[in-house]
């Protein structure tokens, strides 16, 4: 019997609020024979308040056992103060770390009910589905030298874009095995017309395509072009790879082509394990919403796409993972929404629990 074990970390805010709802929606797929070992821990404030810690050894070493980690959102304002070495951040900031998550993943994904939202024109977003796969752990934010130092008279500011053949080449099998689940076609995005570190991005991501993934339909564009072509025809793209500035740059253009902070999830994978799965952790991009905390006003479908998102890209299970963002998608249609997705006039907004309470019923219902 296949084990599918998922590790929750609620965190802080918003977080366990919007966990809760994702709960009921694995105890869902629980009464539909497909179980999940879950077990839950503390990470961020929530951590510390408990432990003096905002991350565990005990949490982090079932972090490193389980096939997915599911976390909500660490911080606020009751932690700003602490020591920076024992802030919530940290806490996400070792979970990464520790578990090599290289490729970070942010979907954009248009549903139907909420085009109206974008900035861009319904037909260019409606339907949109695209996947940017950023690498996450090395780059210019990371690369040496770096620094600020004094030349003659004036101070020269330095950072170093560095790529090793072998980083590059696992963050081109993530999105080679991604696109496998998605459309089949991946478009690397570098700037080899003006950077070293591009022209042998560009080389080893075709030579590990050749090598491994020749079934993968695989095109190179140059990232500021590739950035023109996110805000013109979205829909061209299925999986997009590309570096850590750019991917930084990139993702958060795109995000932005649906929406609300308050529907956006994401994942970021390490290497396979024993078992074939990659280390993955599964987070909405959001905050911990200090403002609206408490209150059960948070919008949960950002951690319930990133529970799809650990469906299909850890567990295998993309029917699944359909079936609950359709589900997602009908009751938008149906018109109900959170507070943050409140456009028209004179629409009374759902609550947190409103929102996953309709969105298990769909799932009943399909
Ligand atoms: P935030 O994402 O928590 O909130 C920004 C704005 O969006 C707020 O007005 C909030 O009410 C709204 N919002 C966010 N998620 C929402 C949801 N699901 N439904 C409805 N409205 C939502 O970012 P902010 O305010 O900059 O940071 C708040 C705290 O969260 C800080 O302590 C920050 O360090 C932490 N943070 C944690 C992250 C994480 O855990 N990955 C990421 C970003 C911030
Ligand atoms: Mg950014």
């Amino acid at each position: 019997m296949t084990t599918r074990s998922l590790l929750i970390l609620p965190g802080d805010g918003i977080g366990p609020e919007v966990m809760a709802e994702v709960r009921k929606i694995i105890d869902w797929f629980g009464t539909q024979g497909l179980a999940f070992e879950v077990s839950e821990d503390l990470v961020g404030g929530a951590a510390y308040d408990a432990h003096g810690t905002p991350l565990h050894d005990d949490t982090m070493a079932k972090a490193q056992e389980v096939d997915a980690v599911l976390l909500g959102a660490v911080g606020g304002p009751k932690y700003d103060a602490l020591d920076f070495s024992v802030k919530p951040e940290r806490g996400l900031l070792r979970l990464r770390k520790e578990m090599d998550l290289y490729a970070n993943l942010r979907p954009a994904q248009c549903f139907d009910a909420l085009a109206d939202f974008s900035s861009l024109k319904k037909d260019v977003v409606a339907g949109l589905d695209i996947m940017i796969v950023r690498e996450l752990t090395s780059g210019v934010y990371f690369g040496e030298p770096r620094g600020i130092h004094k030349e003659g008279n004036e101070r020269v500011g330095i950072n170093t874009q560095r790529y090793t053949e072998s980083e590059i080449a696992r963050v081109a099998r993530s999105a080679f095995e991604l696109a496998h689940k998605r459309a089949g076609k991946v478009c690397s995005m570098e700037k080899a017309n003006v950077m070293e570190s591009g022209i042998l991005w560009r080389d080893v991501v075709q030579e590990v395509h050749d090598a491994e993934y020749p079934d993968v339909e695989l095109s190179h564009m140059y990232a500021d072009a590739g950035a023109m072509q996110l805000t013109r025809w979205p829909k061209q793209f299925d999986v997009i790879v590309t570096d850590n500035l750019f991917g930084d740059l990139l993702s958060d253009l795109a995000a932005m082509l649906t929406g609300s902070l308050g529907m956006l999830p994401s994942a970021s994978l390490g290497a396979p394990m024993a078992n074939g799965r990659p280390k993955a952790l599964y987070e909405p991009v959001h905050g911990s919403a200090p403002d609206i905390a408490g209150q059960g006003k948070a919008n949960p479908i950002a951690c319930i796409l990133s529970f799809a998102m650990a469906l299909r890209y850890s567990f295998d299970l993309g029917a699944e993972a359909d079936k609950l963002e359709k589900a997602v998608e009908a009751v938008l249609a149906d018109g109900l929404r959170t507070a943050d997705l409140l456009g028209e006039e004179g629409t009374t907004p759902v609550s947190t629990a409103e929102m996953g309470d309709a969105i298990v019923a769909k799932l009943a219902a399909s």
